[in-house]
């Protein structure tokens, strides 16, 4: 890595400023250094906006943790949890105005292992699961991989944005379906659900008495003007309902792996962690140390210096794409994944690909990984040094000169 000793104290992880960009090639970064492999773009001239982490350091809470961890020196298991779901519940209550029950939380190797874990306790081979897509593409990754088969819900499109089809879905049930897998706020559309949405859905899963798996891993990074209401404050569906959240995301810590899986229904709470003891899963020190120092009053100014920061970028980054022909990108309300359209360019799937990756030599997620309904589309990860963002912009603008 270039960076130097002083450039990274030089870092306000207190509040938000980014005055260097932080070198992260050489550094084991997926999205960085993985670009030849997954990308066949060179690492010395790509410009990775993929995978979903940012290329912000951590705020220094999490910095001074890792720091006490290290100079200490003893790795040896770690077993006080009070703290860590004490962060949990009290951030909870913070920022999301959401009581939680410490004794309903349960901790998994990163969300991803959660999702697996609860295909793998509450539904069966050959049983099906509701998407609505396009949507996260590991969802379909590990029902696939599970042996349930998926039951695709496409969202529609309406003044520019992503709504459920509910009546539509409805009209298409098999009777196999057990569960909802549900993200929110959404992943690819940047969609923050309004309270009658979610109402709506959770009446659906009522009705049709599916379980309900609601995502917020992206719950801590809502745009001005946007409020994101977690799914376990809607009336009549907590028996149902099983959250996940994470603190990896908002403070770019995913390497981490560590996710919460937080059930209320007793019944539920009983066949996870008996699922949980099976397979000796428990978290790892650095997991829960991280995420109780992120999780404090101290990170606050920091998130919001960040979700300032990526607001400005997104401003930057739509303002450029929707100004190139044919191209359109969705307002984001949450994330810092902007979903872009590109089938007014009237170009085929493969010759966009080729002028993203070949020509503007951006490392981008192909929208069809996403599932039904994103064919067309690119997800393209600004949570970056401003100056990649302007770079991008230009980068695409050359690529896509139709003229
Ligand atoms: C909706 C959603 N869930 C889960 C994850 C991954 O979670 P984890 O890294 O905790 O496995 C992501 C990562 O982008 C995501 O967008």
């Amino acid at each position: 890595m270039k960076n130097t000793n002083a450039q990274l104290d030089s870092i306000d992880h207190t509040g938000f400023s980014l005055d260097a960009p932080i070198e992260r090639k050489g550094s084991g970064s997926e999205k960085w250094d993985m670009m030849p492999e997954n990308f066949d773009i060179c690492t010395d001239n790509g410009l990775p906006m993929s995978v979903a982490d940012t290329d912000f350091p951590a705020p220094k809470t999490v910095q001074k943790t890792l720091n006490r961890l290290t100079q200490h020196g003893v790795y040896g298991y770690h077993g006080h949890e009070t703290r860590y779901l004490d962060a949990i519940v009290g951030w909870m209550d913070l920022r999301h105005d959401w009581a939680v029950d410490p004794a309903n939380i349960f901790s998994t190797h990163g969300l991803v292992n959660g999702f697996g874990l609860c295909i793998d306790v509450f539904t069966d081979p050959g049983d099906s699961v509701i998407l609505f897509t396009p949507v996260y593409h590991a969802f379909e990754r590990v029902i696939s991989a599970s042996e349930r088969t998926i039951l695709s819900s496409p969202l529609i499109i309406e003044d520019g944005i992503y709504k459920m089809d509910l009546s539509g879905l409805e009209a298409r049930l098999t009777g196999k379906e057990k569960l909802i897998a549900f993200c929110s706020p959404h992943n690819p559309g940047g969609r923050v659900w309004s309270r009658k949405e979610l109402e709506a859905l959770a009446a659906f899963a009522r009705k049709h008495n599916l379980l309900l798996i609601s995502d917020e891993i992206h719950h801590d990074l809502v745009f001005e003007g946007h409020y994101h209401t977690p799914m376990a404050l809607i009336d009549g569906i907590s028996d149902q309902l099983i959250m996940m959240t994470a603190a990896t995301k908002a403070f770019n810590i995913a390497g981490c792996h560590c996710g919460n899986v937080i059930i209320s229904n007793p019944g539920l709470r009983k066949c996870f962690a008996n699922r949980l003891v099976a397979l000796g899963i428990s978290a790892d020190t650095f997991g829960i140390e991280m995420v109780t120092a992120a999780y404090s009053q101290e990170s606050v100014a920091w998130l919001e210096g960040q979700i300032e920061y990526i607001d400005a970028n997104r401003k930057i980054f739509d303002e450029g794409m929707n100004c190139i022909a044919g191209v359109k990108s969705m307002p984001l309300q949450s994330t810092y994944l902007s979903w872009v359209d590109f089938a007014g360019t009237g170009l085929d799937v493969d010759d966009v690909t080729h002028r993203i990756s070949s020509i503007a030599k951006i490392a981008a997620n192909p929208g069809r990984k996403f599932g039904r309904g994103g064919e067309m589309y690119h997800r393209f990860n600004i949570g970056l040094h401003k100056s990649h963002i302007l770079d991008a912009v230009a980068r695409l603008h050359h690529a896509f000169d139709l003229s």
